[in-house]
């Protein structure tokens, strides 16, 4: 008890709900693998700068091996009133090789520690990200192949605007991703500078070697200045803002299958696999798969700004605030992980209906512009002219009740005299005129679909 007077009824009390507040070991234990690597590189520089006695140092890695193997199988007892997953090592170790495991915090402290833990951990889920991007563009990829020459309906608005091919639709999202992907390349440069030797934040009288540390992690350099070095979590919040773009545009893919799947639209069918059934309507076939994507693209900016907003106003060097970084990330990895295997699932069993892109295809006027292109380009109109004219050929149809296609030349030269049976209108025909580099037209898409393999996949 702390005290005669109040620690009966206080003393348990208040100690309880500090350590439950402090402690981080429930989610930072994921930090094992780099823990333990960055221990032991930490023992082996200061082995090397004879910081460390050899004796001392050997025992401390054997003991660091055994500790990771515990963990790897199970068999380790993680403690919350050792706080996190730092002093839970630490604690181990000592019990393991007794009091030599001291020495391993020798010029160290957990501030550059779990700067350089979060650091190795943030790096691996880059990586993993960027594969599983790479995975999806090249779903998208192959489905665009395979559908190069499908036309569809083109939207602006969500109106129908212009025929397009499926395969440039979805190589759209190739780029995007690819963009995502450079972001999070980026990203890995500009964290891959090591913290440790940082210490608490002032650096160390001790004579350590940190472009020795920093080497065996993978760092391309120490960290220049330790202030900043046990200070700054920018590098996760760089990976949140790439995640969150990328869940953004996720999202919109995920929007348009809803759309897509849907009766009315019925352009693509979800495979059995990624479909779920109704429990009351028998005909349902639903994506909520496509609509998880949609919805949790939500988490992810959330927990952007959650760290953002943790880390404004922050003092230097390190503040306890800095503990509630971890959590934000490992769940936006794993979300953004969750979802890109499901698009890709989604896309690669993706079944498109040809025929029925098609028949939408040229609904809602889509081949007015190639009849205004036809007026300048054979009878020499200014576009702005040649638009005014289409725009009563528009009227005409619609007049009808039918599709720009089916208006007779006696229609048609009703409106301009000089029209020729050389205006053909019809959906594919507007998309393989589309020609231009960067265009719909399925000879392009072929080709923007072998250069970004080349650009996304090759490498
Ligand atoms: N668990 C802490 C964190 O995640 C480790 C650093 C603790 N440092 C300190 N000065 N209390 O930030």
């Amino acid at each position: 008890g702390r005290s005669a007077m109040w620690g009966g009824r206080f003393a348990a009390g208040p100690a309880a709900i500090m350590e439950r507040i402090n402690a981080s070991i429930d989610f930072d234990k994921r930090l094992f693998r780099q823990d333990i690597a960055g221990s032991k590189a930490h023992c082996q520089m200061l082995m090397a700068t004879g910081i460390v006695s050899k004796d001392d140092g050997e025992a401390i890695l054997a003991g660091l091996d055994q500790i990771l193997q515990e963990i790897v199988d199970g068999r380790f007892v993680f403690k919350t009133a050792l706080e996190d997953i730092h002093m839970n090592v630490e604690a181990r170790l000592r019990e393991i090789i007794g009091p030599a495991a001291g020495r391993l915090h020798t010029a160290r402290s957990r501030n550059d520690q779990v700067a350089t833990d979060f650091k190795l951990w943030t790096r691996d889920a880059i990586d993993g990200l960027d594969r599983d991007m790479a995975a999806l563009q090249a779903a998208l990829i192959d489905q665009a192949e395979a559908h190069a020459d499908a036309v569809m309906p083109g939207f602006t608005h969500l109106q129908a605007a212009q025929p397009v091919t499926f395969g440039h639709h979805l190589l759209a999202y190739v780029e995007m991703l690819g963009r995502d992907r450079g972001r999070l390349r980026d990203a890995r440069a500009r964290l891959n500078e090591c913290p440790l030797g940082a210490a608490a934040l002032a650096g160390t009288g001790f004579p350590i070697d940190r472009h020795s540390t920093a080497a065996a992690l993978g760092f391309d350099r120490p960290a220049a200045n330790s202030l900043d070095a046990v200070s700054d979590r920018d590098f996760a919040v760089e990976l949140m803002a790439a995640a969150s773009l990328c869940a953004v545009h996720l999202s919109r893919l995920a929007e348009e299958l809803v759309v897509w799947t849907s009766a009315q639209f019925g352009f693509v069918r979800l495979s059995d696999g990624f479909s779920t059934g109704s429990s009351i309507m028998p005909q349902k076939r639903n994506p909520d798969a496509a609509e998880l994507i949609r919805a949790k693209t939500g988490r992810v900016v959330g927990h952007l700004n959650g760290l953002l907003m943790v880390m404004k106003g922050l003092p230097l060097a390190y503040s306890k605030d800095m503990q509630e970084d971890k959590e934000p990330v490992f769940e936006t990895v794993d979300t953004l992980t969750l979802c890109l295997a499901a698009m890709t699932g989604m896309i690669a069993d993706l079944r498109v209906d040809r025929a029925r892109l098609a028949a939408a295809a040229g609904a809602g006027f889509s081949t007015a512009t190639d009849i205004a292109d036809w007026l300048v380009r054979e009878l020499g109109l200014p576009f702005r002219d040649a638009h005014h004219v289409t725009g009563a050929i528009v009227k005409r149809a619609e007049e009808r009740g039918v599709g720009l296609e089916d208006l007779s030349l006696a229609d048609l030269q009703a409106v301009e005299p000089r029209i020729t049976a050389d205006l053909r209108l019809d959906p594919a025909g507007s998309a393989a005129a589309r020609t231009s580099f960067g265009g719909t037209a399925p000879v392009r898409v072929r080709e923007a679909c072998a250069d970004a393999r080349r650009r996304f996949l090759d490498p």
